[in-house]
Formats: structure tokens, sequence, C-alpha cells
């Protein structure tokens, strides 16, 4: 049974279950407690290569949703590796931030935040790849990571977030109830696993300014 299949059966069993991480970057601890029910974790390329085959499972969950994640239909296992594997690469580069969402014990969520490493561009991260299990959607878990990101983004001295999605998506509802500003749109942008292409809508969130008034 293919590594995402195994993963799948894990999330209706409850048995999954993201490796401990409790590292800091800049004084600032892994993990975040919301209440009892839910802890958000950062993850390090050691605890991705872990939490592999639940990662998977989320991608392709979204993917198989209808959701336009960079994909089209018909992923397989291996592009999954390859691309979870560039992920643990660049968060090891200290490029990216990945954080799992986890309840009762189960990887139920994850979202990213890209750096920019241009000389110039220290200021600014892209939130990227916001992902919710379709079974533990609408229960507050996207909108804990977003702000879980914030806190890592304040961490590494990143005061203007952006990121786009799907014009009149749920996530874009999500992204203008997180306080994010809209910017304007770009048509046909990309295309769905259905065939269909969709616009995107760029949305940006001031967390601090850096010049002087
Ligand atoms: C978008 C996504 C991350 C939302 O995760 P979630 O855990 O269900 O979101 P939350 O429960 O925190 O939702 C917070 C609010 O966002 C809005 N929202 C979230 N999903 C929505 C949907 N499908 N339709 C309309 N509004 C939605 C609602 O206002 C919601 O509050 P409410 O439930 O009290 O009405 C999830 O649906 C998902 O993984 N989708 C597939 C991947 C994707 O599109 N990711 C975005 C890439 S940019």
């Amino acid at each position: 049974m293919a590594h995402s299949q195994q993963a799948t059966r894990a999330f209706r069993n409850g048995k999954a279950s993201v490796a401990h991480n409790m590292l800091e970057i800049n004084g600032h601890p892994s993990t975040i407690r919301f209440g009892n029910f839910m802890i958000i974790r950062r993850l390090d390329p050691r605890t991705i290569a872990q939490s592999m085959p639940y990662l998977g499972t989320l991608l392709l969950d979204a993917v198989a949703d209808g959701h336009s994640l960079g994909f089209v239909n018909g992923l397989d296992q291996d592009q999954l590796d390859a691309y979870w594997q560039g992920v643990a690469e660049e968060v090891g580069l200290g490029q990216r931030v990945l954080l799992a969402a986890e309840r009762d014990g189960v990887l139920v969520g994850s979202i990213q935040l890209a750096l920019s490493t241009k000389p110039n561009g220290h200021n600014r991260a892209e939130v990227q790849q916001l992902l919710v299990h379709c079974t533990v959607r609408r229960s507050g878990i996207g909108m804990a990571l977003m702000q879980a990101l914030e806190i890592e983004a304040l961490a590494l001295r990143r005061g203007l977030l952006f990121l786009d999605t799907a014009v009149g998506s749920g996530a874009e509802r999500l992204v203008q109830q997180s306080g994010y500003e809209r910017v304007g749109e770009l048509p046909e942008y990309a295309c769905a696993p259905n065939g269909r292409w969709h616009g995107t809508a760029i949305y940006y969130k001031t967390l601090f300014t850096r010049n002087r008034r």
C-alpha cells in the first residue's frame, strides 16, 4: 500500500502524529498551543521526513478535492515525495518555515512561509500552501495556522506578508477574515485539477513598518 493511503487511514483512525520538535529559532519556541485541543509545531527537515506520508496525504487530499495548489490531477507518490523533499531542503537552508497542526495527536493541517532571500527583501515573506484535511475543515484550524505563522514571521522580523489565492474560494474568505488587504486579481492565472482556468487574488498584511514616518 502506498504511504499516502496508509496515512489517509491513519487520519481516519486518529493514529497519525507529528514527531515532536522542540527546536528554537531566535529564542522563539517551536510549539504553540491553541487551547487544549490543538498544537501547532514548527517542523525541521528530520521531522518533515518522519511526517512525509501525512504531509503527502494532506496535499493529495486538497488536490483531489479540486483545489489548485501548483499541481494538476494525477499526482503520484514520486511527485508528492519530491515536493516535500524540496520543502525540507529549503527549511534546512532557513529559507522556508513549515508549521503543522496536530489535533488529538493527528497531523491535520500545515502552512508555509517562504522567506525572501534577496538582499533588499528581508522584510517580506510569502504565505503558501495552507492545507487542512477535508475531514476536519471549518473548525478553526486554518485560521489558527494563519495566526501561528504570523508569530513566526514576527520572530523572523518579516513585516510584510503576502499571498495569492483562488478568486472566490473558501481560502479567500479566510484570508479576508485574517485581516489581509486585497491588492487585485490576475485573470486565468492557474489551471484547477478539473481543467478550468481560474483567477488568483493577491493579498498582503503589514505586521510592522520599517520606515519612520
Ligand atoms: C482553505 C482551508 C485551508 C480552510 O481551512 P479551515 O480549517 O476549514 O478554515 P477555518 O475553519 O479556520 O475557517 C475560518 C473561516 O474562513 C472562512 N472559510 C473557510 N473555509 C471556507 C469555505 N470553504 N467556504 C467559505 N468560507 C470559508 C469562514 O469564514 C471560516 O469561518 P466560519 O467557519 O466560522 O464561517 C481548507 O478549506 C483547505 O485546506 N482547502 C484546500 C486547500 C486550499 O485551498 N488552500 C488555500 C491555498 S491559498
